[in-house]
C-alpha cells in the first residue's frame, strides 16, 4: 500500500477531539515559508538587491513544489479536489452574497480561485525578475512579445544594470512591478476572504493554516 492510495482516501471521520487533519505538514510550511518570502522580496525590493532576488527565487522554488504537491499530495493539497469551473464559483459568490454558502473543509470555490490568481501572479513577477536581472535572458526567449525587447535595445548585455548602481528601466521593470503591486491586491482580498470565512464558519482558519485541523463535517458541510 503506498502513500497515494491513502491521499485519495475520502476525509477520515472526526476523532474523538472532532477535528480533522486537513492541511498537510508540507501544504502549511509552503504557505508560511511564502508570506514570509513574499515579505521579505517586497520589503527588500529597491533596497537590498541580492536579499530581494534570494527572497523572489524562494517564492518561485515554494510555488514549483505546489504545482507539483496539486498533484501528487494529500486529499485536500490536490488541485482536482478543489478547483472548480466557472458556473460552480460564481454560484458559491451568489450564496455568499445571501450568507448561505455552505462550509467547505478544504478550499471552498472563491478561495480555490483565488489560490489559482496567486499562484500564477507569483510565477510571473518572479519570472519577470529572473528576467530582468540579466539582460540576455530576454534575448534568449525569442517568443516574448516585441513590447520588451525595445527595454534592452540599448544594452551592452556585459553588466547587469543595477549592480553597476544604475536603476534598471523599461517595461519590463513596470511588468514586475505591476505584478507585484496587483499581488499586494490579492493578498489583502485573500486574507480579508480568510476572515470573512472564518467569521461566516465560526472557526479560526488561519489557526487551521498552522496546526492543520479544523472541525469536522457538519451537516450540509462539503468534506
Ligand atoms: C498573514 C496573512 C495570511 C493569512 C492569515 C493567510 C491564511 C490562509 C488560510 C487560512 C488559507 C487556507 C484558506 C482556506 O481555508 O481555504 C490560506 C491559503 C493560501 N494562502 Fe494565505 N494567508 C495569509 C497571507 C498569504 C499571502 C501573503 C500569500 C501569498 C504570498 C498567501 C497565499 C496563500 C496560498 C497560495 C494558499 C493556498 C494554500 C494551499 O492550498 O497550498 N497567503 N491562507
Ligand atoms: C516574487 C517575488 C518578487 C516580488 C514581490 C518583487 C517585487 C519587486 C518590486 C515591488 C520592485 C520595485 C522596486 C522599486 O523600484 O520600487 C522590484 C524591483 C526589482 N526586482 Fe523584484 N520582486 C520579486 C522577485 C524578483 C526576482 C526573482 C528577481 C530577480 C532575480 C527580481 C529582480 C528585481 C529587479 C532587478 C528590480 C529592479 C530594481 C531597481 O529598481 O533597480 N525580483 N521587485
Amino acid at each position: 500500500m503506498t502513500d497515494a492510495s491513502t491521499h485519495d482516501a475520502p476525509a477520515a471521520n472526526a476523532g474523538p477531539t472532532g477535528k480533522i487533519r486537513v492541511w498537510d505538514p508540507l501544504v502549511r510550511v509552503f504557505h508560511w515559508g511564502l508570506v514570509a518570502a513574499f515579505a521579505t522580496a517586497w520589503l527588500t525590493a529597491d533596497e537590498l538587491q541580492p536579499v530581494h532576488e534570494v527572497a523572489g527565487y524562494t517564492v518561485a522554488g515554494l510555488v514549483a513544489f505546489r504545482l507539483v504537491w496539486g498533484l501528487v499530495g494529500g486529499r485536500y493539497a490536490r488541485f482536482a479536489q478543489f478547483l472548480k469551473g466557472p458556473g460552480e464559483t460564481l454560484a458559491y459568490l451568489g450564496d455568499m452574497a445571501r450568507g448561505r454558502e455552505r462550509r467547505y473543509l478544504g478550499h471552498n470555490p472563491a478561495g480555490a480561485a483565488m489560490v489559482v490568481a496567486l499562484l500564477v501572479t507569483l510565477s510571473g513577477t518572479a519570472f519577470t525578475g529572473w528576467l530582468m536581472a540579466e539582460p540576455e535572458r530576454v534575448a534568449m526567449l525569442p517568443s516574448m512579445p516585441a513590447i520588451v525587447a525595445p527595454a534592452w535595445a540599448d544594452d551592452d548585455g556585459d553588466e547587469r544594470e543595477y549592480a553597476s548602481g544604475q536603476e534598471v528601466e523599461g517595461p519590463l521593470k513596470e511588468v514586475h512591478e505591476t505584478l507585484a503591486n496587483l499581488m499586494l491586491l490579492l493578498a489583502a482580498l485573500h486574507v480579508g476572504g480568510v476572515v470573512l470565512a472564518s467569521f461566516r464558519h465560526h472557526e479560526h482558519l488561519a489557526r487551521a493554516m498552522v496546526t492543520g485541523d479544523k472541525r469536522g463535517p457538519g451537516p450540509g458541510d462539503i468534506a
